[in-house]
């Protein structure tokens, strides 16, 4: 979701506010802008496109001064045209604002402010927050910024800064924002890697807070306005982590730093793990949830604890958790699974869960998140940075760290680590050039289907609904994964000729079915990928895999992460930023 930015400094911020920017273009963007205070005045200056386009038609890097804010828009209230960029202004011009969430109330309040007297200029939610500053501006900025806060509704995070005032102010609740210490120079941004190639000293602002961020930032209570203290932490990642290196896209980067991800995801405590291993067994219930990607990693979960561990799990994407929410109680366990850590979805179901009483275990990736910070329990994927929208090292690292709780949980905690650590080793054998190669050629040969499929069975299920939507958000192909007993009840309908299937094969008890569902495939002209230990002659191509044992989902989801990368390749896609998609889907 958008991607905003505030600096105050003893120099000229224009530059640095662009390159924070780019690093958050990963987050989606349509429009992009920036407002500094120079001489007495708020310059502003916007457009629609990425940012790089947008100062090549207005010249942000033009913007000087020693305060300033920028904002990356991915649209939701508003169409994207040029009036609906940020920052948006107050009446005056005297108070500009960038913002990321959803103003739920913002009709209501945008008639009430209207009836005062206020003019808009865009279709915006946001528009209402410069303008409900104004309003109490009497009261002084701070103040005013706190009052505007507390008439919102829904999830949102904004930074303002107003003509007079040597700061930005930011307040925030639902949505990220995360102030970084650096030298001579502040900065809040909706993410770490705004800030990441000055600082790695971040000090982190909760829900219902806000900060004036000057020399010494303030942060404050937003419902008490009382002052509140906040330590300083410096954080595990540096700038080389998130940055593409040679390769050409971040999501080839990622795909290969599966090497060593996996490898870190399970190293970690005995103790921290066997702990957790202890409160599951003692839950009458465990609950999974997440959304997308991470959603299916839940799913597989659930398959992976009722073999390995005997154990029943519940798995609910976050979106639908409030049908199931007076199901949990303080007896309960919810484990919480995002890369991001700042999934909207995710964070309302814990806040529910919370509620109730019941304890939350997260594994998420960025230290330091809402996730990570809101739950009892939380175990970092280790993965770095992933900043392509496509998901794969964290996903890896989720499956990886799921797996070795089930084997934790069946108190066989060595013999997972085992398993999980030979999985490491054949991933980092497996991603070499040749198998890239492999896998290109067989991209040119399905590039311009209209429609793949994918079959499993058991962890493998949830797994080819992964794969679907790795092939969907990066090629734009339309992409489905099904359980492979299911297709004889209507998939298979859709098989025509050619039509690229591919079938997802552990080396286990449910391999013989697999395969049946592979020739059902083959009987009605399809062309079958396997995707497998072992070749078949069903298998009209064959992409091998490690015997992986319980870890199949691990290796099984490694060739197509490189398969749609490929295939985004062959259809021209931007592979790192799909359109219409956003890295952080930080809104309801
Ligand atoms: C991943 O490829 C997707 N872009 C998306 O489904 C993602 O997994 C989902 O939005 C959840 O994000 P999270 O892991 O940061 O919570």
């Amino acid at each position: 979701m958008c991607g905003i930015i505030g600096i105050v400094s003893t120099n000229d911020v224009g530059k640095d506010m662009l390159t924070a920017l780019e690093k958050m273009l990963y987050r989606g963007v349509d429009s992009s802008g920036m407002a500094v205070v120079s001489e007495g005045k708020i310059l502003i200056r916007k457009g629609v496109g990425k940012v790089g386009e947008v100062d090549r038609a207005v010249r942000l890097r033009d913007l000087h001064g020693r305060v300033g804010i920028g904002h990356n828009r991915w649209a939701t209230t508003g169409k994207v045209s040029q009036e609906n960029a940020h920052p948006h202004t107050d009446c005056q011009g005297k108070i500009a604002v960038v913002h990321n969430g959803i103003v739920e109330n913002f009709e209501e309040l945008k008639s009430q402010l209207i009836r005062d007297g206020h003019r808009f200029a865009s279709e915006t939610d946001t528009e209402v927050i410069p303008h409900l500053i104004e309003q109490h501006l009497q009261r002084g900025f701070e103040e005013a910024v706190r009052k505007a806060f507390l008439s919102l509704r829904g999830r949102n995070a904004f930074v303002a800064l107003h003509i007079d005032t040597p700061a930005v102010i930011a307040a925030r609740k639902g949505s990220p924002l995360i102030v970084g210490v650096g030298k001579g120079e502040m900065y809040i941004a909706s993410d770490i890697t705004a800030f990441l190639d000055h600082t790695r000293e971040v000090m982190y602002l909760d829900d219902d807070e806000m900060v004036v961020l000057q020399e010494h930032p303030v942060f404050r209570s937003i419902s008490t306005g009382q002052q509140v203290e906040k330590r300083r932490v410096v954080i595990g990642w540096d700038a080389q982590d998130a940055e593409k290196g040679d390769y050409p896209h971040f999501l080839l980067k990622e795909i290969m730093e599966q090497k060593e991800t996996i490898w870190r995801a399970i190293n970690q405590k005995d103790e921290d793990i066997l702990e957790i291993a202890r409160t599951i067994n003692s839950a009458p219930h465990t609950y999974f949830t997440g959304c997308g990607t991470a959603g299916k990693v839940c799913r597989a979960g659930e398959y992976l604890f009722s073999k390995i561990a005997g154990k029943h799990v519940d798995v609910t994407v976050a979106s639908e958790f409030p049908n199931f929410e007076h199901l949990l109680n303080d007896q309960s366990l919810l484990i919480a699974i995002s890369q991001s850590g700042e999934t909207a979805d995710v964070l309302e179901a814990i806040e529910r869960a919370k509620k109730r009483g019941t304890r939350v275990l997260s594994l998420v990736n960025v230290e330091g998140s809402s996730l990570d910070r809101l739950s009892d329990t939380s175990v970092l994927l280790k993965a770095g940075p992933e900043k392509a929208v496509a998901s794969t090292k964290a996903t890896t690292a989720q499956l990886a760290l799921v797996t070795l709780l089930a084997y934790a949980t069946a108190g066989k905690l060595r013999q997972g680590k085992s398993l999980l650590f030979d999985v490491a080793g054949e991933v980092n054998d497996l991603l070499n050039p040749r198998y890239e190669e492999r896998v290109r050629s067989l991209a040119k040969r399905i590039y311009k289907s209209p429609n793949i499929f994918i079959i499993g069975r058991g962890a493998n299920f949830p797994i080819a609904q992964e794969a679907a939507i790795k092939i969907m958000e990066v090629s734009y192909i339309h992409a489905q994964g099904f359980a492979g007993g299911e297709l004889k009840h209507g998939p298979l309908a859709l098989i025509t000729p050619g039509t690229p299937c591919i079938v997802l094969v552990a080396n286990d008890e449910l391999k013989e079915g697999i395969l049946v569902n592979a020739q059902e495939i083959k009987a009605r002209g399809g062309l079958v990928i396997g995707i497998s230990p072992q070749n078949h002659s069903v298998f009209d191509e064959w992409i091998r895999v490690p015997d992986a044992g319980d870890a199949s989902p691990i290796v099984n989801l490694i060739p197509i992460q490189l398969l749609a990368y490929q295939l985004g390749l062959l259809r021209k896609t931007d592979v790192d930023m799909p359109r219409n998609l956003s890295k952080s889907v930080t809104v309801k």
